[in-house]
């Protein structure tokens, strides 16, 4: 890049009432795992300038607690009330050297679909331009409410007017401002300076920057870019609309490095998903900050937060959350994975299966109906159907160690903390509340008892009464 950037300026101080939210302040609101500013700022951040300002104002605390997280070198600066966006960019530019020069790059905080690809070729044109400024404006079926951009008879961009001031014969313009920017910064500066409140709104308007600087001569450039990127976020329409596009376009780049997407429209992946190729994501997917491994397939109905999947390994109608699972491991359908399982290569988690901070070696398989909580178990072991680790007391979690090769019996209850050793056996229906000793068989159930006659005896003239009774001559014969 030719120019020092000196800075990008984020305007995020507005109110952002269509969103009717209280839970959260506009740009905080998000998808793909980003809020709203978070997408400008990621998009901005390719620039590289020397700082990154972002104005706030409605909400202010909520809002800068949130930078600090996610951009600790920005800037906040106050805007108490907001007298528009040209008073913003005022404000701005006190937190920006003022003798820095070269170009200043100013951004809305709503528009997360922008790009930094975009942007790098706004400030491109900008400076091969010589332009004092260069808007980015975008073609769109209905202007309703935005600025248009008025062109002189050269075509030449000559200033921007609200539509809230536009005569009718303005309002038929299809190209409108879409807030983003790039100005000479010592001239931005100036013309800041020199902004009325003479209009419908009785705001300072950043947009009529552009008459000022086309009026004193300055050269304005002009670049167009698709609509889809430059929408603004305003309500939770736009929002859902915004995360779609956006969600399309992290399922194409994902699609053209190797990645099989069967239903791109039931499938969601946040911006931190790493998918290696030959990935096969299955219908009704939700993909939030994992990593998945070569081969695997996930889905259909699964949805993984905070975790590693391995290569080969099927995840068939999982839910999991902060989970490790290593290669050859298949899960489901109905399996849930809490946060601290760690599964090792080769397991076999199996229907209606639920684990939380459980280690499970290599080879093992929990079949079915099954709770394991707190416990580590080893490898090629196989824990019955219908085992419950017992791990709390109702005051505290206890842990429960399994070792190799162990061979679980249905319906068992591990009543931790206790250790059941390699090769051991346990017993169908055993509640096992002491140590099992490697190799030993533990039964712990109470010895059957059969009371014979008992149906003829308590329960004469009913069927099973009848159904014994025949048993019985059947047996006669
Ligand atoms: C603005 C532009 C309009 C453009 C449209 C594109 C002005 C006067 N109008 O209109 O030309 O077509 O964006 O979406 O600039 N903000 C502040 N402080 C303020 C006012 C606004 O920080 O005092 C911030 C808002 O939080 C928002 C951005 O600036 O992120 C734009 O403000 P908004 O009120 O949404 O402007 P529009 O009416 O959409
Ligand atoms: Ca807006």
């Amino acid at each position: 890049m030719a120019d020092r950037l000196p800075a990008v300026l984020v305007l995020a101080a507005g109110e952002g009432t269509r969103m009717r939210s209280k839970a959260l302040p506009k740009v905080l609101h998000g998808f793909a795992g980003r809020s709203l500013l978070g997408h400008v700022v990621a998009a901005a951040s390719g620039l590289d300038a020397d700082n990154t300002v972002v104005v706030v104002g409605h909400r202010r605390d909520e809002v800068t607690a949130h930078l600090t997280g996610i951009a600790p070198s920005a800037t906040p600066v106050v805007q108490a009330e907001q007298h528009g966006t040209g008073h913003a960019v005022r404000l701005a530019l006190e937190a920006v050297p003022a003798d820095a020069g070269g170009t200043v790059v100013v951004l809305p905080g709503d528009t997360p679909l922008l790009t930094g690809a975009t942007l790098a070729a706004l400030v491109a044109e900008h400076e091969s331009a010589g332009a004092a400024a260069t808007l980015l404006t975008s073609v769109v079926d209905d202007p309703t409410g935005y600025g248009r951009v008025i062109r002189g008879a050269d075509g030449a961009v000559a200033r921007v007017v609200e539509h809230k001031d536009a005569t009718d014969d303005e309002r038929q313009v299809a190209e409108i401002a879409t807030s983003v920017y790039a100005f000479d910064h010592a001239l931005l500066r100036d013309a800041v300076g020199r902004l009325s409140t003479d209009n419908a709104q009785g705001e300072e308007y950043l947009p009529d920057v552009i008459g000022i600087l086309a009026g004193a001569g300055h050269r304005i450039a002009a670049v167009i870019a698709p609509a889809a990127e430059t929408a603004g976020v305003n309500d939770r329409v736009q929002l859902a609309a915004a995360h779609r596009l956006y969600n399309t376009r992290l399922l194409e780049a994902h699609m053209r490095s190797g990645v099989t997407v069967v239903d791109p429209l039931t499938t969601w992946v946040d911006v931190d998903v790493r998918i290696e190729p030959d990935v096969t994501l299955w219908p009704s997917v939700e993909l939030s900050d994992c990593r998945i491994g070569e081969g695997a397939e996930i889905g259909p109905q699964t949805s993984l937060t905070r975790t590693e999947v391995g290569p080969r390994s099927r995840l068939t109608r999982t839910v999991a959350i902060e989970a490790c699972v290593g290669a050859d491991v298949t899960t489901g359908p109905y399996a849930y994975l809490r946060p601290g399982t760690v599964l090792a290569d080769g397991v076999h988690v199996g229907t209606y299966v639920e684990l939380k901070k459980a280690d499970v070696g290599e080879g093992t398989k929990i079949p079915h109906l099954s709770y394991v909580g707190d416990a580590t178990i080893g490898e090629h072991t196989n824990i019955g159907a219908a085992t419950v680790f017992v791990n709390y007391d109702g005051v505290e979690k206890h842990h429960t160690v399994i070792g190799n090769h162990v061979r679980g019996g249905a319906d068992n209850m591990f009543v931790a903390p206790v250790e059941v050793g390699d090769g051991a056996y346990t017993a169908a229906g055993s509640i096992i509340t002491q140590d099992v000793p490697p190799g030993a068989m533990a039964v712990a159930r109470a010895p059957q008892r059969n009371v014979r006659g008992w149906v003829a005896r308590k329960r004469p003239g009913t069927a099973a009464a009848e159904a014994a009774a025949r048993a019985a001559d059947d047996k006669k014969d």
